[in-house]
């Protein structure tokens, strides 16, 4: 009844497109970690559309689309996003959001900034206060969505503003008022009133109605806090797990599990990146696939597909299906990579770590395979791929083990092989 996507490597590998299509059989589509770092790109009839915390679902007609409990919400950004869709004839009367997600405060975008700017090693974190928003949630300081409207939420915002800015002003940065902020966010509040709800027991009466359920992952396996290339990585568990706390859906309920990565790699912000092409076929690879961030427009650092990673992201998941965007892009190229294992002192095995150190320590071992796949974007069944594609395609099958369900190949909505 539950379907989910994952992203499987450092995120943007084309989740939204996913996305985009399996909420078309969808009810409800359901965004359960994360914030406004993410950036899911839909592409329709030559209209783009960049969801940052509205799930991408709600792009069709008749799908609820929710925020769930285990996001973190700037309420400012949402209403943007709101007034967005709105503008664009976009119904959004099916919005609803939890009444337990997390509210990003002003403080927390500026705590972000400030901690990044102390940081000897830099994360290049989105700057959005992802991080200090989830902070607070867990050292039990944040307020909820629910706060918004109680009589405790002017003294938890003067709380807050008070042990935060001893922190503002130690290092010189600006300070916060409390009472505007409270003023500020109560105008937030009553915009979104009607939108909120108890969005646990609202799942929980579709699962009961048998409604399919999609639950739209945002960031991806590798910057998982626990799972993930730590400290690099965001705030929450893009993993498994998340989806199922973040939305309050148990694991009975889920069926299959959404792998998404391109078929080669990318990655925005610091940290490991064992097959980074900091070179020309990076520069190439990026200018193909328009690697520049949803979010930050900051460029993607490119490279090839890793499939030690790949296997790790499938194992930690429990993927069922995987879903290679980007093929058409990779198939541009003459020559193509595949990283097939790491040799790690001499010891070539497909054991991935998310230790730096481990890491550092290992060098890709690659299979190359010939590109000029041609236009491929009106093709609609992998056996008329040519046989080109088709040997990279199988091959990353064969090495994972876990089916690949959808193709892309192109941006476009329309630009995908669904796997029968
Ligand atoms: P997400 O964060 O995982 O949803 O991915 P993003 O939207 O940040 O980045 C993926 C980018 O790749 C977007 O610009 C998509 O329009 C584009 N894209 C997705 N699938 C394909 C594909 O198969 N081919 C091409 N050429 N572009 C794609
Ligand atoms: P989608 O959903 C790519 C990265 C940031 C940074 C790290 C921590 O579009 O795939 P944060 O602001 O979360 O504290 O930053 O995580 N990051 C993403 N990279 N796609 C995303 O989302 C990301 N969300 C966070 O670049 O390296
Ligand atoms: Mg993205």
């Amino acid at each position: 009844m539950v379907d989910v996507v994952i992203g499987t490597f450092f995120g943007d590998e084309g989740k939204g497109k996913i996305i985009d299509f399996l909420s078309q059989n969808a009810k409800v589509s359901v965004r359960c970690t994360g914030g406004n770092n993410a950036g899911h790109t839909i592409n329709v009839n030559g209209k783009k559309f960049a969801f940052h915390l509205i799930p991408s679902g709600i792009l069709n007609k008749g799908t609820k689309a929710i925020i769930g409990n285990g996001v973190v919400v700037n309420p400012k950004v949402l209403i943007e996003e709101l007034e967005n869709l709105k503008a664009n004839n976009i119904d959004i009367s099916n919005f609803y959001i939890s009444d337990k997600a997390q509210v990003i405060m002003p403080y927390h975008v500026a705590m972000d900034e400030l901690q990044e700017d102390i940081r000897e090693n830099k994360i290049g974190t989105t700057k959005r206060g992802i991080g200090p928003s989830y902070c607070d949630k867990i050292d039990r300081s944040g307020i909820r969505i629910e706060d918004l409207y109680s009589k405790n939420f002017e003294s938890l915002v003067r709380e807050n503003v008070k042990s935060k800015n001893v922190i503002f002003k130690n290092y010189g940065y600006k300070t916060f008022n409390s009472e505007e902020i409270i003023k500020e966010y109560k105008e937030y509040a009553e915009y979104l009133k009607s939108y909120v709800t108890d969005t646990v027991s609202m799942l929980h009466e579709s699962i009961e109605k048998k409604e399919k359920i999609l639950c739209e992952g945002a960031q991806a396996t590798l910057l998982d806090i626990d799972l993930g290339s730590y400290p690099y990585v965001t705030s929450s568990n893009p993993t498994i797990g998340g989806i199922c706390s973040g939305s309050g859906i148990g694991a009975k309920y889920l069926g299959e599990v959404y792998g998404v990565l391109k078929a080669y790699s990318s990655r925005v912000g610091e940290g490991p990146y064992i097959t980074e092409q900091n070179n020309e076929i990076g520069d190439t690879i990026r200018e193909l696939g328009h690697e520049y961030g949803t979010t930050t427009k900051r460029p993607r650092r490119c490279g090839w597909l890793d499939l030690v990673a790949l296997k790790y992201s499938c194992m930690v998941n429990g993927l069922t299906g995987l879903a290679v965007n980007h093929v058409d892009t990779i198939g541009k190229l003459d020559k193509i990579k595949l990283c097939v294992a790491y040799n790690h002192n001499g010891d070539i095995n497909m054991k991935y770590s998310t230790n730096a150190e481990y890491i550092a320590n290992c060098s890709p071992v690659y299979e190359e395979f010939e590109g000029n796949f041609g236009d491929i974007s009106k093709i609609k069944r992998r056996e008329d791929l040519p046989e080109n594609a088709k040997k990279y395609l199988n091959r990353i099958e064969e090495l994972v083990g876990v089916p690949i369900k959808f193709i892309g190949t192109g941006a476009d909505r329309e630009d995908m092989i669904v796997v029968e």
